[in-house]
């Protein structure tokens, strides 16, 4: 018997020896020291020794077993680490490996400039309104002083909702809202779509931003008005940018004024933006009339104040030397990466 385990012991350590894998190994264990495996037969036989010899046996078999079984345990340990080191150098990050280039989002450059806007003026203590964009007759156009059949409802071709509602053509209807529920002294801007039937071309959109402006207090004059829009061209268009009135017609301002800041491109002497002239034109303005003063409550005896009107699309592709107006609303990728 003795020569037997010894043969068990030898033929298993080889076998145990030669497996490769985890599977290999386990089958091996069950060949051997499973139930119907070599080493559990001579167990089972035991019972035919004597009693005298069965001690000596029992000690045999369980060295031949411990032996066995510590050869499997040390080989599944080294299978083992072996498979988690072959895992691990498969699983290695390389933190040196360039990353795929993510793209980031970023604002579109008329809600910049929007922004930017919006920093100026609440610097200097205006509030911000935000009026609706589907309008009432009243406030686009009767409460600023433009009754129906007004020649100046020419100047705006309309969309209508019905004979009352319509898209609003002008931010101006939001002087009217402020002034209703707000006494002087106000200072408010109001940035936002304004709609036009107007077709497509460089400079025009049917869909386009304006920011309308309202100072009303006592003593509001035309140097006030001159002051913060002179200001305000300098801070969007350089230091050195100048700007000039020039005598118009709005019929919520009397007097009404156009306004052109000096030409940032060629500082006034005349270039393809100013179109030689050396100015351009940026916004609408004037004294706020009095009917509308009186139409919102307001004593134009005591009030004065002003407004202005801002192109935001304009001064968009000013400040960018965008010429075309188009590019700021077909959303091409290749254009809006350059603003950011
Ligand atoms: N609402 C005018 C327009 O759309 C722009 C404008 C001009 C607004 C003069 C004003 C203003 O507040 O005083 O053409």
């Amino acid at each position: 018997m003795k020569e037997k385990l010894k043969d068990i012991t030898a033929r298993a350590l080889l076998a145990i020896d030669k497996a490769d894998n985890n599977k290999d190994l386990a089958a091996v264990k069950v060949e051997i020291l499973g139930k119907s495996g070599e080493l559990t037969g001579i167990l089972r036989n035991m019972k035919d020794l004597s009693p005298e010899d069965r001690p000596l046996a029992g000690k045999l078999v369980n060295e031949a077993r411990v032996e066995i079984e510590r050869a499997f345990d040390a080989k599944f340990k080294y299978l083992h680490d072996l498979e988690l080191a072959k895992k691990l150098e498969e699983e290695k990050i390389d933190i040196t490996i360039e990353g795929s280039d993510k793209k980031l989002g970023g604002l579109h450059p008329l809600t910049q400039m929007q922004n930017d806007v919006i920093d100026f003026f609440t610097s200097l203590g205006f509030a911000v309104l935000d009026s609706p964009e589907i309008e009432t007759d009243y406030y686009n156009f009767e409460a600023l002083n433009v009754p129906a059949n007004h020649p100046a409802r020419d100047m705006q071709d309309t969309f209508y909702v019905t004979d009352s509602i319509l898209l609003r053509t002008q931010t101006s209807a939001g002087q009217i809202r402020y002034m209703e529920n707000k006494k002087p002294p106000l200072k408010m801007i109001n940035i936002g779509r304004v709609f036009r039937s107007d077709d497509v071309d460089a400079t025009h959109s049917p869909v386009f931003h304006q920011i309308e402006g309202l100072v009303v207090d006592k003593h509001i004059t035309m140097c006030d008005l001159k002051g913060i829009l002179a200001k305000f061209a300098q801070r969007f268009f350089g230091e050195k940018t100048q700007i000039r009135f020039r005598p118009s017609y709005f019929p919520f301002t009397e007097p009404s004024v156009e306004v052109d800041a000096s030409c940032p491109y060629c500082g006034g002497k005349g270039c393809r933006v100013c179109k030689g002239t050396g100015w351009i034109e940026i916004l609408g303005a004037g004294i706020v009339n009095r009917n509308v003063l009186a139409t919102c409550d307001i004593n134009p005896d005591e009030f004065t104040g002003f407004a202005f009107g801002i192109g935001l699309d304009r001064i968009t592709t000013i400040c960018h030397g965008i010429n075309d107006m188009r590019l700021e609303f077909e959303n091409d990728i290749r254009f809006l990466k350059q603003f950011n």
